[in-house]
């Protein structure tokens, strides 16, 4: 089988330099899709006016945001500015959120540096309307460490509402493990097992069921660097949206959010400030609905205009 991985796009000028002339949409466009009104806009998430533009009258019953961390794979601004940059980014998405609706902050906790900008970015949103609901871990599968340290295998969500949300309770694949908590019904005596409306244990704020997006998952799309699991997009749309409603993700990348809403019934309204992305997120969706794949496993998403052949190439 013929492999054709991508380098990180942003760190490859001369390929960056060749692809986006493959780029359908630039600085300030929107590329907007005919079948479900998904739309994915080459905007900037800071600038209210960009947000304005890609949402319109629409109004969205969640935002799932993967902000840049300030570190590792991010430039790093001082702490205080990137904090003042989140906060436009959120008084941006409140202004496009249903009045009953969710926010979810992916971020990240450098442990080399006092685990910023975590905690600033809790404090910050104290400041703000929305009330907070939950810290969720995502425990990665494979860690990264010394044998110096605990093993990293964490990644970090917050869950915040505005108004009074819906909220479905999502359930994971693993089965119920513990049974007893012996109850009385009509007499007779029951385990908890008997009387749960699951077989399955509810996902709680510790998901231990998700993979986390490395070469090898047929998601993956050579040349992002920071992709999420669309396992993990997917449940958090199915708990805080219903079927035809509006999901928003201002920081696209490879298009999980889009994905993960088309899969689910969902419109998208997505951006990313680099127009690479937008055209990855765009060609990701193309080829879902093309070959029914989620990724580029083997291959990437511009392996026809590179020349290259392969399995993958349609
Ligand atoms: C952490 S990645 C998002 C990953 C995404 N959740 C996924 O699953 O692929 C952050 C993205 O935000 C984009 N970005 C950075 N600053 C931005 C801004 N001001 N407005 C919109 N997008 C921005 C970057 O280009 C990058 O693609």
């Amino acid at each position: 089988m013929d492999k054709h991985p991508l380098a990180r796009l942003d760190r490859d000028p001369r390929l960056r330099e060749k692809l986006l002339a493959l780029c359908r949409i630039g600085p300030g466009e929107i590329w907007c899709e005919g079948r479900d009104g998904h739309r994915v806009g080459c905007l900037d998430a800071a600038s209210s006016e960009d947000v304005l533009r890609l949402c319109g009258e629409d109004r969205a019953s969640v935002a799932v945001h993967d902000l840049p961390y300030n570190f590792i794979a991010f430039d790093q601004k001082n702490i205080d500015e990137f904090i003042a940059w989140c906060r436009k980014v959120v008084d941006n998405t409140a202004a496009v959120l249903a009045g009953d609706s969710g926010l979810y902050l992916w971020i990240g906790a450098d442990q080399k540096n006092g685990f910023a900008p975590l905690p600033e970015l809790m404090l910050m949103m104290r400041d703000t309307n929305f009330t907070s609901r939950s810290f969720i871990t995502l425990r990665n599968q494979r860690g990264y460490g010394t044998q110096k340290n605990w093993m990293s295998v964490r990644q970090e969500l917050l869950y915040y509402a505005k108004g009074k949300p819906k909220f479905v309770p999502q359930y994971t694949g693993i089965p119920k493990a513990v049974k007893g908590y012996y109850k009385a019904l009509n007499g007779r005596l029951t385990e908890n097992t008997e009387r749960g409306r699951a077989e399955t244990i509810r996902a709680g704020n510790v998901w231990i069921d998700v993979q986390q997006v490395f070469y090898r998952m047929e998601e993956n799309v050579n040349g992002c660097y920071a992709q999420k699991p669309l396992k993990a997009i997917a449940r958090i749309i199915e708990a805080s949206s219903s079927a035809g409603d509006t999901v928003l993700d201002f920081f696209s990348h490879s298009g999980t959010t889009l994905l993960a809403a088309e899969m689910k019934g969902r419109r998208c309204l997505t951006m990313d400030i680099d127009p690479l992305y937008c055209e990855i997120t765009i060609r990701r969706l193309e080829h879902y609905r093309r070959t029914g794949r989620t990724g580029w496993q083997n291959s990437n998403p511009f392996v026809l205009e590179l020349g290259q052949t392969g399995e993958e190439n349609e």
